[in-house]
């Protein structure tokens, strides 16, 4: 039986406002991601993700959502998804849209309605609590932005509501069957227009203890959304899972568990029965060097072959110092480039990290986001000449570094660029069964070189990567450059044996 695509595919997440503007109000929009589908396209990749679109006040850009089912206007509205989505699926690509389980924006019609009263019939919709006995907060715990309470008082019904994020994303009661219920609704209502997933953020928070017991003394003041990984979290997935595997179709949920332990990040996909796939970010924080990789990559395959989870693989997104600016060069972020694709397991891409983006530098005046998360957010430049493919109003946030040379349309135009390198892999590892389902199996490389083989049936392949800043030898009669992270469109070359600094090499059988 063939793999379904969220495994053998890869995934490119658009953070809309920062893609392209078409309407000149400085932020990106959806006719924005509609006239760049070109470029995805020239790019290979199988499937897009949306952070969210819905109506939001942006007190979290997105992440605060008021109404589940419309699209902000300042994105655009339901026709324009509509067509994006057929124009996706016109080109065999899918649509992943973005689903914020855990809280809405304190303006969402529940919240009003809720915060109107304790009588009110959405009251127990989110989690609201008298205060301690000292009059503070219910308990010790922190939010994940400020490290401040995570409760806010609400003076009209003398009750404090749960935030484990800003104070204008209040949490949602998922205990309430009611409130279960809605939110199932709404992923019906996307499925219905065909949607073909969802990425589920922080979804391992959604459960909730009931007795909201302060956090031990070891973590008093850490957010609390880093550790909480509550049993009931499961059955709400598995009954989740059972809509989405019945609804027709191939659907499926990548659900955001951002919990520091691999082993207990491998307990959402359950026994195959709860999230599709959980992203895994053990790389975000990986230091560049060799040995630390291998040992992130051997602790996941030991976490999740137990419980054949398939994993997935992620370098940069929305919330993380892009991977070129955590590792300090473009030559590293290129070599890593290539274990990203060629490692077993999905790979998530976010946008502009083909263009070899850095992020930003946001000075303080510019300052929007409050969580820090400017620089990895800045917008994608199209072209060399400013507005760079932009409608000409200034963008929300300032460009990233040295768009002469990082933007879409010089990249697509050189041989030797990031972006043909991520072309070129992405080519390669469609038509390869090895690359996209194999196996794997690690190879005994000198120190400084990440090596491994991939492989089912007769088709194989081998990836090398030198993290070290000198060449490294290593000796493999019989094989050929597929791509080289330095020079992506030389192809076909017989391996001789040697690794320049800081180079990824795929190779094939001579
Ligand atoms: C997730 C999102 C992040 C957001 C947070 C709260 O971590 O990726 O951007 O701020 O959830 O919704």
């Amino acid at each position: 039986m063939q793999p379904p695509w969220w495994q053998t595919g890869v995934v490119y997440q658009i953070y809309p406002r920062s893609f392209a503007d078409t309407r000149g109000n400085g932020v990106g929009d959806l006719p924005g991601v509609e006239a760049h589908l070109d470029h995805l396209a020239w790019l290979g990749v199988d499937a897009i993700w949306l952070s969210p679109i819905y109506r939001s006040p942006m007190a979290d850009f997105g992440y605060d959502v008021a109404d589940y089912r419309d699209v902000d206007p300042l994105f655009g509205d339901l026709d324009d998804l509509d067509r994006l989505l057929e124009q996706l699926h016109d080109r065999g690509m899918r649509l992943i849209l973005d689903w914020v389980p855990n809280h809405t924006s304190d303006q969402h019609p529940w919240f009003v309605e809720s915060r109107s009263a304790r009588t009110s019939a959405k009251r127990d919709w989110y989690v609201w609590r008298d205060p301690a006995p000292d009059g503070g907060p219910p308990n010790n715990w922190v939010d994940a932005f400020t490290g401040a309470p995570a409760w806010t008082w609400d003076e009209t019904t003398r009750q404090y509501y749960l935030h484990l994020f800003l104070p204008q994303q209040p949490d949602l009661n998922w205990s309430n069957p009611e409130v279960a219920a809605a939110m199932q609704d709404v992923l019906v209502y996307w499925l219905d227009r065909g949607v073909d997933g969802f990425r589920a953020d922080v979804v391992h928070l959604i459960g909730k203890d009931d007795d909201l017991a302060d956090d031990p003394p070891d973590r008093v003041g850490q957010h609390h959304a880093a550790f909480q990984n509550n049993e009931v979290t499961h059955a709400y997935l598995r009954d989740l899972r059972t809509m989405l595997d019945g609804y027709p179709g191939e659907r499926m949920m990548v659900g955001e568990v951002n919990l520091d332990s691999t082993e207990a990040v491998a307990t959402y996909y359950g026994h195959g029965d709860e999230l599709h796939l959980a992203f895994n970010f053990a790389l975000l924080h990986t230091p560049w060097d060799a040995e630390a990789w291998r040992a992130s990559i051997e602790r996941i395959d030991a976490a999740y072959a137990p419980r054949r989870a398939w994993p997935t693989w992620v370098l940069s997104n929305h919330d993380q110092p892009r991977h070129r600016s955590r590792y300090g060069s473009l030559r590293r972020a290129r070599a890593a480039a290539v274990a990203l694709l060629t490692l077993r397991g999905t790979p998530f891409l976010f946008q502009g990290e083909e263009l070899g983006l850095a992020d930003a530098e946001v000075p303080p005046e510019r300052r929007v986001d409050p969580g820090g998360r400017d620089g990895a957010r800045a917008p994608i430049p199209w072209t060399p000449d400013a507005p760079h493919g932009w409608a000409g109003a200034e963008p929300w946030l300032p460009w990233p570094p040295a768009v002469g040379a990082h933007n879409a349309a010089t990249q697509r135009s050189q041989s030797a660029s990031t972006a043909q390198l991520y072309r070129h892999l992405l080519a390669r590892r469609r038509a390869s069964p090895a690359l996209r389902h194999g196996a794997m199996t690690w190879l005994d490389t000198p120190p400084g070189v990440l090596g491994y083989r991939r492989s089912d049936g007769d088709d194989e392949r081998v990836v090398l990567v030198n993290f070290a800043d000198e060449t490294a030898t290593f000796d493999l009669p019989g094989w050929c450059v597929e791509v080289d992270s330095l020079l992506p469109a030389a192809t076909g070359a017989a391996f001789g044996g040697a690794l320049a600094p800081e180079q990824g090499l795929l190779l094939a059988r001579a």
